[in-house]
């Protein structure tokens, strides 16, 4: 696949990374440098380059949307036309401080985001597990019992390109159903985020759904 990663810090740069080794064509974009980008690409030692938002949309078969909330407009304008396009969305409507959530209850910042861009295929993935993770998953994608990883939209092809993303890296996908299941998603990740940041056990934490039916 080719991946156009929108944002890459802790959240695009790591996932960017993991698909590049992964065997995909990633292009880094939108960071305050450029050199950051180019660094970032010469590190993930795969099919990666640096490019700005537009090069990394233009020809992608799907794009990580990964900036602060407050960030969404400007990326998507420099990301230009992206009809037709899968966002992978792991951006959470924080505020400023990153302190709560500005959209929960009866929206999502993952619908918010649908209807900023109504004409691409929106999912919500990756929003609930710390960037501290990822790698350690990917490490391990391999074992048997890999962690669980929920995601939501309402276009089923663009989940089923979010799905595979997801396994990429190492996590069982777990399909959460409409975009608008992102309402329960979102304040999960803060759950998340309390036992990763707030624990004494360190940040390097997922989750694993399972049935005893
Ligand atoms: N971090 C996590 O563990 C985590 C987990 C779940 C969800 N999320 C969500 O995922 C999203 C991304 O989080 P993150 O932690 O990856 O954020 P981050 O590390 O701050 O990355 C954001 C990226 O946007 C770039 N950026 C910011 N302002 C810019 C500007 N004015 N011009 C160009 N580039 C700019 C940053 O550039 P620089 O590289 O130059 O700083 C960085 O590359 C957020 O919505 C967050 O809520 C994060």
């Amino acid at each position: 696949m080719r991946i156009g990663i929108l944002g890459s810090g802790l959240m695009g740069g790591k996932l960017g990374t993991i698909w590049a080794r992964a065997g995909h064509g990633v292009v880094f974009s939108y960071a305050r440098s450029k050199q950051k980008l180019e660094k970032l690409a010469r590190d993930a030692q795969g099919k990666a380059r640096a490019g700005t938002p537009g090069e990394a949309a233009r020809e992608a078969d799907a794009l990580l949307l990964a900036v602060h909330w407050s960030r969404v407009d400007d990326v998507l304008k420099q990301a230009g036309d992206l009809s037709g396009k899968v966002i992978v969305s792991c951006s959470l409507p924080m505020n400023a401080d990153d302190t709560g959530l500005v959209i929960a209850h009866t929206s999502s910042g993952a619908e918010a985001l649908a209807r900023k861009v109504p004409e691409a295929r929106v999912v919500s993935a990756f929003n609930t597990v710390p960037s501290e993770v990822l790698f350690a998953v990917f490490e391990v994608r391999r074992k048997a019992s890999r962690p669980s990883l929920v995601y939501c939209g309402d276009d089923a092809s663009g989940k089923k390109t979010a799905a595979e993303l997801i396994r990429d890296v190492g996590f069982d996908p777990v399909d959460a159903g409409p975009l608008r299941i992102a309402r329960y998603t979102e304040p999960f990740t803060l759950l998340i985020a309390q036992l990763a940041y707030e624990g004494d056990e360190g940040p390097e934490l997922a989750y694993r759904f399972e049935r005893f039916a």
